[in-house]
């Protein structure tokens, strides 16, 4: 990798921002948030140093997955706004210099899609090939083992065409059959609808899936609990991963390539194999962009995050981009997951976010550092984990509202009807008082991600790790040097080798050139940094 700029891939460098845009601000006061908000909030992400905004599912859905279950792939969600809205968004974002991308699910479809609902109705209906039917097994029961996120069976029998349907997440989320070319041609169609708009790219929604084992063979014993390589006992084999999968992306490639500048697919590869990760790069002419989930479930330790890093990029293909994130709307806030709502290692890990080369992308909140939210269950609206055998944690904890100010409502709508899920302690943390605040987190991250587009924007930057001791993560990222201190201990004395440009708090001590870092601390210097923390 080297640090050469990257011309009109303007993701490389740069900070995309996912956005939960039920939880974000609510403009028309229904207590959830909508994109009319989204546009009314464009001025703190413009203010923050957000490059582009990625969008949580936007389309008309029954909701029985918050939009991961679409019911139409050309509009949005009536409680989100309109049409006109979202171009208005697009305006309004690239006004500011931003671009926004949405959430695209092609692995299913909700059970109420026009395209299922016909193809449930016989088996000669036109729609039948577009989604995976199996005869029941020997004995009547499921035509396979395959587990859905529930824990239950992965198929739903169909008492009007007595076959079975397949569902790797819900009964109502029917998986389509990416064997059928029509299925192609439906989302080639999909695609260029919101790229002709002006939308910037995708997110793709469970981006290891797509195909089926043409046999639909029974998946293998799950050996370890690694809960990226399978569930409820079963290693993911035959239901995801197909190779047959990296042709439908070296499509999308060409279409996304064919725009100026070209439009970004960045996938949700949930994957334990980082060279299984690289591969959805292709040669450079699959998804520019893929999650790095080794990365966000590592410990948080100098010693696991740095050795996924180097995985990482060892196993990438030469000129690809990482991507760095750590909260999400599945997995939860790192705040809580990572710092144990400690904020001197939320600061930490912003920084070392976002001074590794690549993309960043951060979750709406942790900006402010805020944490999970223990929703209490009568309040709790994920169906998926409701419905699950625990294997999951809840979700809404990592979905509650965006707390803009100490208010009843936290500036996130007014009092009636309430926020759709509950505030946390917004009086403690919210938007607001962080602005008020220059030496609040919101104000770090600020001038973190000012730091980080001075110094490493428009390109994916040079990285080397250096020498340091085993609870302390120093490295080279173009021309900064990084010294992470993850560990309850001070540092002894060392030279980070340069001015330093960013301190994650308190007091640095230290000579000139030799320095202190306190628990939990890193710094951002710029030159030469010899490693030297040891001494
Ligand atoms: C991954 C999404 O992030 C998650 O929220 C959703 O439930 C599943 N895919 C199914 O679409």
């Amino acid at each position: 990798m080297d640090s050469s700029t990257s011309g009109d891939r303007w993701w490389h460098g740069a900070v995309l921002y996912q956005l939960y845009v039920r939880s974000w601000l609510d403009a028309d006061h229904d207590g959830y948030g909508d994109l009319p908000g989204v546009i009314a909030g464009l001025d703190h992400l413009s203010w923050l140093g957000v490059d582009g905004i990625w969008l949580s599912p936007t389309m008309p859905s029954p909701n029985q997955d918050w939009g991961y279950d679409v019911s139409d792939y050309l509009g949005v969600h009536p409680d989100l706004g309109t049409l006109a809205d979202l171009d208005r968004l697009i305006a309004e974002a690239g006004k500011r210099g931003m671009r926004v991308l949405l959430d695209l699910v092609p692995n299913h479809t909700s059970s109420v899609h026009p395209w299922f609902m016909d193809a449930s109705s016989g088996r000669d209906s036109a729609h039948r090939r577009f989604y995976v039917w199996a005869d029941p097994g020997p004995g009547g029961g499921a035509p396979n083992n395959w587990r859905d996120a529930t824990g239950g069976p992965a198929w739903t029998f169909d008492d009007r065409s007595g076959q079975y349907y397949l569902h790797n997440f819900m009964y109502t989320q029917p998986d389509l059959n990416w064997w059928e070319p029509a299925v192609h041609d439906a989302f080639r169609e999909i695609i260029r609808f919101w790229l002709d708009r002006g939308i910037a790219g995708f997110r793709i929604d469970v981006a290891h899936g797509l195909y089926k084992d043409a046999k639909l063979r029974d998946n293998p014993p799950l050996n370890d609990h690694n809960q990226l390589a399978g569930h409820f006992d079963l290693k993911f084999v035959y239901n995801f991963n197909r190779p047959e999968t990296h042709g439908v992306y070296r499509d999308w490639r060409a279409i996304a390539e064919s725009y100026r500048p070209p439009r970004l697919l960045l996938g949700e590869t949930w994957v334990e194999d980082l060279a299984r990760l690289a591969s959805y790069h292709g040669q450079g002419d699959e998804l520019q962009l893929t999650f790095n989930f080794p990365f966000i479930f590592a410990g948080f330790t100098a010693g696991e995050l740095a050795g996924v890093v180097s995985q990482t990029l060892a196993q990438l293909p030469a000129g690809e981009c990482p991507v760095w994130t750590a909260s999400n709307h599945d997995v939860g806030r790192f705040p809580t997951r990572w710092c144990g709502d400690d904020e001197r290692k939320t600061r930490l890990a912003l920084l070392v976010l976002a001074t590794l080369p690549g993309t960043a992308v951060l979750y709406y909140g942790d900006e402010i550092a805020m944490t999970d939210v223990d929703v209490p269950p009568g309040l709790q609206r994920d169906r998926m984990t409701l419905r699950g055998r625990g294997e999951r944690g809840n979700r809404d904890r990592a979905r509650t509202p965006m707390p803009w100010d100490s208010s009843a409502s936290g500036g996130f709508t007014t009092g009636y009807p309430k926020p759709w899920l509950p505030l946390g302690d917004n009086a403690a943390r919210n938007v607001a008082d962080q602005c008020e605040d220059k030496s609040s987190t919101l104000w770090f991250c600020r001038r973190l991600l000012a730091l980080r587009r001075a110094e490493l924007g428009g390109r994916v930057a040079s990285y080397q790790q250096l020498p340091s001791p085993p609870e302390q993560w120093i490295y080279r990222v173009g021309a900064l040097t990084v010294a992470a201190n993850f560990s309850a201990e001070a540092t002894a004395p060392f030279d980070p080798g340069g001015e330093i440009l960013l301190y994650t708090g308190g007091i640095l001590r230290g000579s000139p050139g030799r320095i202190t870092l306190g628990p939990w601390q890193a710094v951002i210097a710029r030159g030469t940094g010899t490693g030297a923390a040891a001494s």
